[in-house]
């Protein structure tokens, strides 16, 4: 592959955008979340480049991203508390598992052949106009290495990606800075993945969620798959580091790096990605990041959910 372009949110920006993926080439998009990896998802091909580009197991079911409701539901089945969820939650960073419909048009490897399928209406400005200009699904996974930290800004993605996508669309830094929260509706509510919106939110909505039964998220904790990875050893519910080791906060107290001085569980939840990456900068080979304990409510399941994966034996 050629050298990665780097595009702006311009209408000339777009539609270079629209245009490469419209040749089943690829782009990385900004959502609110994280960028977002983008190819078309009714394109064998393209989803396969996806793949390929992240060095991702195939089996790993990827989320079709699309500009309203409307749209969605060609894709997949909403009864009438999917719909209900839907008008309340997006645009926004919530993904729904639903019924995939039998003439969604989908590429199979977008769904790992399942026949469910997850789709995510973004609230991003500028992932909104490229969905509009390029008129049809994206299959879209975080814009990173498999594994490894997710990308919050253009320049964390060409730090993974250069030369093995056609482009990155940069939309600055994103607001949310977790990915979206994934809700199963294909039977019971459930909770595949906390994000972006917090449980409470959908609770009081539907009552309580099931939990577990997604494949990346087994219930023992010593299964879980190594995922959002820096390269330095991580420790975790660390009350304060240990000689040589790179402490990253979470409130007052003394720290290298802090994911909010306040202790304000959005702010962190926006700053993990960038601050995992630069902590990694700091630690020296063989050094150790301990991170400061982080509340497990709101947005904080969701920055413990990745923290737990960041410090899983690897694979
Ligand atoms: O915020 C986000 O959700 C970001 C941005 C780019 O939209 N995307 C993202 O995608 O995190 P990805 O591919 O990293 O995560 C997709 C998750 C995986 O854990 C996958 O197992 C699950 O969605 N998934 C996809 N389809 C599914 C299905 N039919 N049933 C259950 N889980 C599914
Ligand atoms: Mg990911």
């Amino acid at each position: 592959m050629n050298e990665t372009e780097t595009l702006t949110a311009t209408p000339e920006g777009l539609t270079r955008a629209a245009q490469i993926l419209s040749a089943q080439g690829l782009v990385s998009f900004p959502t609110e979340t994280v960028y977002g990896l983008g190819g078309d998802a009714r394109s064998d091909l393209a989803v396969a480049r996806i793949f390929d580009a992240k060095g991702r197991p195939r089996f790993n079911p990827l989320i079709v991203h699309v500009p309203d409701l409307a749209a969605a539901s060609a894709f997949a089945i909403f009864d009438a508390r999917a719909e209900a969820v839907a008008a309340a939650f997006w645009p926004g960073p919530l993904t729904l598992v639903l019924p995939l419909r039998a003439d969604a048009g989908l590429s199979p490897l977008v769904t790992a052949e399942l026949d469910s399928v997850a789709i995510r209406v973004p609230a991003h400005p500028v992932a909104q106009v490229l969905l509009r200009a390029f008129g049809g699904p994206l299959a879209a996974p975080s814009a990173n290495p498999s594994g490894r930290v997710s990308p919050t800004r253009a320049s964390h993605v060409l730090e993974g990606l250069s030369g093995r996508i056609d482009a990155v669309l940069d939309g600055g830094v994103c607001a949310v800075g977790v990915e979206s929260t994934i809700l199963g509706l294909v039977g019971e509510p459930a909770l595949l993945r906390p994000g972006g919106i917090a449980t409470e939110a959908l609770e009081a909505m539907l009552g309580p969620l099931a939990t577990g039964g997604n494949a990346q998220k087994p219930n023992a904790p010593g299964q879980l798959a190594s995922h959002y990875a820096p390269g330095a050893a991580v420790r975790l519910n660390a009350e304060s580091a240990l000689p040589g080791e790179v402490r990253l906060g979470f409130g007052a107290g003394q720290a290298d790096l802090n994911l909010s001085v306040s202790g304000d569980l959005i702010e962190a939840a926006a700053n993990l990605f960038h601050l995992l990456r630069e902590a990694d900068r700091l630690a020296l080979p063989g050094q150790t990041i301990a991170i400061a304990p982080i509340p497990e409510h709101g947005l904080g399941r969701a920055i413990n959910d990745r923290l737990r994966r960041a410090a899983a034996p690897r694979g």
